[in-house]
């Protein structure tokens, strides 16, 4: 291990939530050296080199590429796309860290887990590969730090964007179920307050979850303060989000997450509140109306 050599933070060019990039850009603002990894050169590895990360190209499915981003590093965030092969990385993640030596791991996981054994799990392929990932981690007695935060509010730009835009409904099939998305950007600070001193930290678990879990009615409730005019919940059948999902081309692993996210929202397993947030950064986390403010084009806009 090097002491003072860079933070590795992979998924760093960011897709939806974009954790890594933010994490990338608070570390820089703290003076830390970064390390940022991509899977391609494109103009958001630039931005990357633009706050001053050195950027790295790699596949975290490939454990030589793992390998020569690791090394050197004396930290690590780990996280990447929900996708199929999830576990493998993680793993080959654990097994090039070990081998390195790295004074901290921060996995990126989902709340979910907290309520996952060997006896109750989900029908989400990427929620169980969180539950195996975190057992690998501790086999692997790595120094880690566990984050598990529930949706993500960015998630409402892809899943309700279009229908709030077309027609001012949330159009998700969540029913009753009550909900307390959190902001990536408040996970990603989260992050960055571990990664730059994790000592604290070793081996707990932070729940990070937004500061009210409330059913549609009330969410679309602060979409419609948000933009002043009227959004409304409309509770969609599951069956037909699964064909639109499928329509809009979304990898299979992709569509039974969301579609397994639906179902665990109508089963009320996403009425959870934690402090994680706030207990690590000194911070409230902000909640639906800040973020649509913050983020009023892509829903439309804002009446003035
Ligand atoms: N979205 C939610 O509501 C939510 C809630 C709780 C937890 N989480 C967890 O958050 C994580 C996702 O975080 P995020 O939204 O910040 O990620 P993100 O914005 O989707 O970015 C992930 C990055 O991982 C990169 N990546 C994917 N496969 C890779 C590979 N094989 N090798 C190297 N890089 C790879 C992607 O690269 P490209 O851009 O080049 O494809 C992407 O930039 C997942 O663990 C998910 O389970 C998400």
């Amino acid at each position: 291990m090097t002491d003072n050599g860079p933070i590795l933070v992979t998924g760093a060019a960011g897709q939806l939530g974009a954790v890594g990039r933010t994490v990338c850009g608070l570390l820089r603002d703290r003076g830390l050296p970064v390390r940022a990894m991509v899977r391609r050169e494109d103009d958001r590895a630039a931005a990357l080199r633009a706050v001053g990360a050195e950027v790295v190209v790699g596949d975290l499915l490939e454990p030589a590429d793992v390998y020569r981003v690791v090394s050197g590093c004396r930290r690590v965030y780990f996280g990447m796309s929900v996708s199929a092969g999830y576990l493998e990385a993680t793993v080959t993640m654990a097994v090039v860290a070990r081998e390195v030596g790295v004074d901290a791991v921060v996995n990126m996981s989902q709340m979910t887990v907290s309520q996952m054994s060997i006896q109750k799990t989900t029908s989400s392929g990427q929620q169980r590969q969180h539950w195996l990932s975190e057992q690998a981690l501790a086999w692997s007695a790595l120094p880690v730090v566990t984050i598990r935060p529930t949706m993500f509010l960015e998630s409402f730009s892809p899943l309700a964007a279009p229908t709030v835009r077309a027609r001012g409904r949330i159009e998700v099939p969540f029913g009753r179920g009550k909900t307390s998305p959190v902001a990536a950007a408040d996970v990603a600070r989260v992050v960055a307050a571990v990664l730059a001193d994790p000592g604290p930290h070793l081996g707990r678990i932070y729940e990070l979850t937004g500061p009210r879990s409330q059913d549609m009615h009330a969410v679309a409730r602060e979409f419609s303060d948000a933009l002043n005019r009227e959004i409304t919940y409309f509770d969609i059948p599951a069956e037909d989000w699964e064909r639109e999902l499928k329509k809009a081309g979304l990898p299979e692993h992709l569509t039974r997450h969301l579609v397994a996210m639906g179902e665990l929202h109508r089963a009320g397993r996403y009425d959870r509140l934690a402090d994680g947030v706030e207990r690590v950064t000194g911070r409230p986390a902000i909640g639906v109306r800040e973020f649509v403010s913050l983020k009023a084009d892509d829903f439309g806009g804002r009446r003035s």
